[in-house]
This record gives C-alpha cells, sequence and structure tokens, in this order.
C-alpha cells in the first residue's frame, strides 16, 4: 500500500527527511515512532501529497505520489496533526460538509456524521458551534473526518494526543476495527504496542530500526531489574549485573536494571549471584523489555556522535 524510497525533504538547514524509506503491506498497521522533529509529520505530508519530496520517490496504492496526487488523495483518510475543521460551524455541519466534498450523497453524509458523532460521544454538543468546544472535542471530530467515507489508507498523524483515556480507547477500536491499511504516528508507545503490526522508528529524518512490537523487544534482548532492600548495596548490585549486561546499568530509585543477551541468564541465576555478592533484594525480574526502551535505546544512538564531539 506504501512504498517510500530514499524520501528527502530539507528545509533550510534541518533535514526533515534524509533518507526516508517505508514498505507498509495491505490491511496493515504501521506507526511511525520517533522524538518530537524527528520527521514524522513531515513523512505524513510527503504521503499523502501535502508536499513535495526535494529528492525520492514514493507510491501510495501504486499511483506515484508526485504524478498522481489525485489518485493517491482518494484513497486516503487523513486526521492531521492540527485540527483542521471549521470553528464557525457546528460540529454537524463540519462533517455535512466534509461529507459531501467526498461525494456521499446528502442523506448517506448525514446518516454517517450522526453515526460517528453518536460513536465518538459527541452527539450532545453536535449542533453547537465548534469555537465552543473543548480541544479534546475537536480533536476527535477531526478523527471522525478521517472515517466519514471508509478509506483504504487511513493516515492519523497523533490521533490520540490531547485525548482523556476514554476517547483514546474508543479511537484505538476503531482503529483496530477498521480494514483499512493505517499509517499513524504517535508518541504513545503503549498505543504502537497495542495497535501495529509493524512499528517504524524514526530519528533525524531516517529509520532507525523497524520490525514488530515484538521483534524490536526480543533485539534488546532482555532486561533484568533488582529492586534492592538497602540503597547502599546499589553498587554492589549493578557490579553483579555488570557480569552479563551488554551495556551500562541504568539505576532508578531503588533500582539496578541491565540489559542481557536473549535466553542467557535466569532468574535463579541472578538471585545466586546476588546472594553470593551479599547483596539483600526486595524483587528481581528477568523480563522481555519495553517499547519505551526500544525507543530509548534506538533514538539515542544517533545522538552519541553529537555528544562524542561534544566532549
Ligand atoms: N514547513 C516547515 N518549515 C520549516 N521547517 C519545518 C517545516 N516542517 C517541518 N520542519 C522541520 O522539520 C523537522 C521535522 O519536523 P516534523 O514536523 O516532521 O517532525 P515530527 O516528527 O512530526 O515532530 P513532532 O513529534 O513534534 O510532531 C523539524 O526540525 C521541523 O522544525
Ligand atoms: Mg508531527
Amino acid at each position: 500500500m506504501i512504498e517510500a524510497r530514499q524520501l528527502r525533504k530539507t528545509y533550510r538547514d534541518v533535514h526533515a527527511l534524509d533518507g526516508f524509506d517505508l514498505t507498509v503491506e495491505p490491511g496493515r498497521v504501521c506507526a511511525l515512532l520517533g522524538p518530537n522533529g524527528a520527521g514524522k509529520t513531515t513523512a505524513v505530508r510527503v504521503l499523502t501529497t501535502l508536499t513535495r519530496p526535494d529528492a525520492g520517490h514514493a507510491t501510495v496504492g501504486g499511483f506515484d505520489v508526485a504524478t498522481r496526487p489525485r489518485d493517491v488523495r482518494r484513497l486516503i483518510g487523513l486526521a492531521g496533526q492540527h485540527a483542521a475543521v471549521d470553528d464557525d460551524l457546528t460540529g454537524r455541519e463540519n462533517l455535512l460538509i466534509l461529507g459531501l466534498m467526498l461525494h456521499l450523497g446528502r442523506r448517506a453524509a448525514r446518516r454517517r456524521a450522526d453515526e460517528l458523532l453518536e460513536r465518538f460521544g459527541l452527539a450532545h454538543a453536535r449542533n453547537r458551534l465548534v469555537k465552543t468546544w473543548s480541544g479534546g472535542m475537536r480533536r476527535r471530530l477531526d478523527l471522525i473526518a478521517a472515517f466519514l467515507v471508509e478509506p483504504e489508507l487511513l493516515v492519523l498523524d497523533e490521533p490520540t494526543t490531547g485525548l482523556d483515556p476514554r476517547s483514546r480507547r474508543e479511537i484505538w477500536d476503531t482503529v483496530a476495527a477498521s480494514p483499512a491499511t493505517v499509517l499513524l504516528t504517535t508518541q504513545y508507545l503503549e498505543e504502537a504496542d497495542r495497535l501495529a503490526d509493524q512499528v517504524v522508528i524514526i530519528d533525524a529524518g531516517r529509520v532507525v530500526a523497524e520490525g514488530s512490537p515484538d521483534a524490536l523487544k526480543d533485539a534488546l534482548g532482555a532486561r533484568v531489574d533488582v529492586e534492592v532492600a538497602d540503597p547502599s548495596d546499589l553498587d554492589a548490585a549493578a557490579r553483579v549485573l555488570g557480569r552479563w549486561a551488554t551495556g551500562k546499568t541504568e539505576v532508578t530509585d531503588a533500582i539496578v536494571t541491565a540489559s542481557v543477551p536473549a535466553n542467557t541468564v535466569t532468574l535463579p541465576d541472578v538471585v545466586r549471584a546476588l546472594d553470593a555478592g551479599g547483596v539483600r533484594v526486595d524483587d528481581v525480574r528477568v523480563r522481555r523489555p519495553t517499547l519505551d526502551e526500544v525507543f530509548l535505546d534506538r533514538t539515542n544512538r544517533t545522538e552519541q556522535p553529537d555528544e562524542k564531539t561534544a566532549a
């Protein structure tokens, strides 16, 4: 559904996209993750024909975004990062006008608008001007706009930013139930973990890691957490974990955490070694890393050259 090769987009001296590659198979949910300014919105804008790349090539549904933008747009339902609704219309009017623009027909547009307003908890406010709505309500209206016609590709730029937990869940359910291919960006790793078949982590305009949430976590190895009973044992615990650790051990409060190669260290190994080292513990865990840890690990690496030059 999406093929992007070596996309580049530069704003003055900022390389918003710097050799960005992406392949998304039909029916998949792909989450684009990356720190602020990584290039997520720029990638979305190029793929939805809202901006042209300086170099590189991309197709959506087989159509070249540069030469067949109208065909591309026909396939896409888009909810951008910033609200695109008209404040001086009511919620329902906004959707009706959009529905007509999407050639839904008056009656179908009305039916679909009311159904979605109901589903997203906005029915009570539908006849009020949008300028009187709260931020989260506008955000939901924006998202509804992307669902008005069942698109082949749903593109959602930070769909749940600023939403309360119930609304967030509603969006998750709607995305999960959609037969469309989905490209979404998010700052919430839990959201990517829950929804995405494919996670693409980007940093400074290029892909730094890609795979299913599970594959990305496994690639980082396993994690060991040791909660010490006495904070003065933190150093000793770190030394014990250092035996297996693949990188630096981290300390938060009374917990020492280390990355270890997958399937090499068992819980009894750790407990025995700590015991032999005289470390008293409250809790020990050997676990799979979280997507947050994958994110931090992968998006740190590209900063290292700068840190070195600074040092
Ligand atoms: N129209 C523009 N003019 C100038 N610079 C831009 C423009 N659009 C994006 N940039 C720059 O390109 C870089 C990537 O921006 P982009 O909006 O794609 O990041 P993002 O990953 O979506 O970030 P966020 O998580 O904050 O939404 C940033 O440094 C940004 O300042
Ligand atoms: Mg953005």
